[in-house]
């Protein structure tokens, strides 16, 4: 899918993201739990990306936590950053909107603690091993890279079978399975979990971990 498209799809999107998220996401409000538990128990000035940082949920998440961080948010999309400004407007000050395309532009360096949600999979195959570099490149050393994504399994008969039972999710939240599953197919890049491993030790990084699976939704962490 071209950029162009990826903007338009996210701008639709913009004003009612979590609502949205919550009828095509498994237990996307149960994932943040476990994404608060994964963040560092200490408070200090982290500096923060939020990689394709969408409306601010995670961002949300972090100033809960981790009130002295800084965020850099990046995103392509300019109504997804001013909705972004718009969640997190009593933290001005603490946060910079950066608009780009994370595979072309810089995104930024010094970080300790890179948050990648629903992000990667927009990533071609062929982009993917070069761009575990440019995070470990953005990242302190032993800085956090914290992922949620959505996935493919290794045996394409468990693939097909966890699509299934997220086609009958989608539908019980009132959504057309097979509208969303044929845009999945055609905008996003999902790979598996040992593709996204390698590509983590490959780039340089340590103590990968899967925290938290739901059919073809995972959250990871790796340190640098
Ligand atoms: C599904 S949303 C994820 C929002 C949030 N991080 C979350 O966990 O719910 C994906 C976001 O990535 C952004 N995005 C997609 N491709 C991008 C790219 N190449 N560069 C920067 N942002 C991109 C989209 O604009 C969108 O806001």
């Amino acid at each position: 899918m071209e950029q162009e498209q990826v903007k338009e799809h996210f701008a639709k999107q913009a004003a009612e993201y979590e609502q949205l998220m919550v009828k095509l996401v498994p237990d996307y409000l149960a994932q943040h739990q476990i994404i608060h538990n994964l963040l560092p128990q200490e408070d200090k000035n982290y500096r923060v990306l939020d990689l394709g940082c969408g409306n601010g949920i995670l961002s949300e998440l972090i100033f809960k936590k981790l009130p002295n961080s800084f965020i850099v948010a990046f995103d392509l999309t300019a109504d997804m950053l001013n909705a972004f400004e718009k969640k997190l407007s009593t933290k001005g000050g603490k946060f910079q909107v950066v608009q780009g395309d994370f595979r072309t532009d810089p995104i930024g360096q010094g970080y300790d603690i890179i948050l990648a949600g629903l992000t990667l999979h927009h990533l071609t195959w062929e982009e993917r091993a070069e761009f575990y570099h440019k995070l470990s490149a953005a990242l302190n050393p032993d800085g956090l890279l914290l992922t949620r994504e959505i996935i493919i399994d290794e045996d394409p008969a468990v693939r097909q079978e966890q699509y299934s039972y997220w086609k009958k999710f989608i539908q019980t939240q009132g959504e057309d399975p097979e509208f969303w599953y044929a845009k999945h197919l055609k905008k996003d890049h999902p790979v598996t979990l040992t593709d996204h491993f390698t590509w983590l030790k490959n780039a340089g990084f340590k103590k990968a971990a899967c925290h938290w699976r739901l059919y073809n939704f995972v959250i990871t962490t790796a340190r640098k």
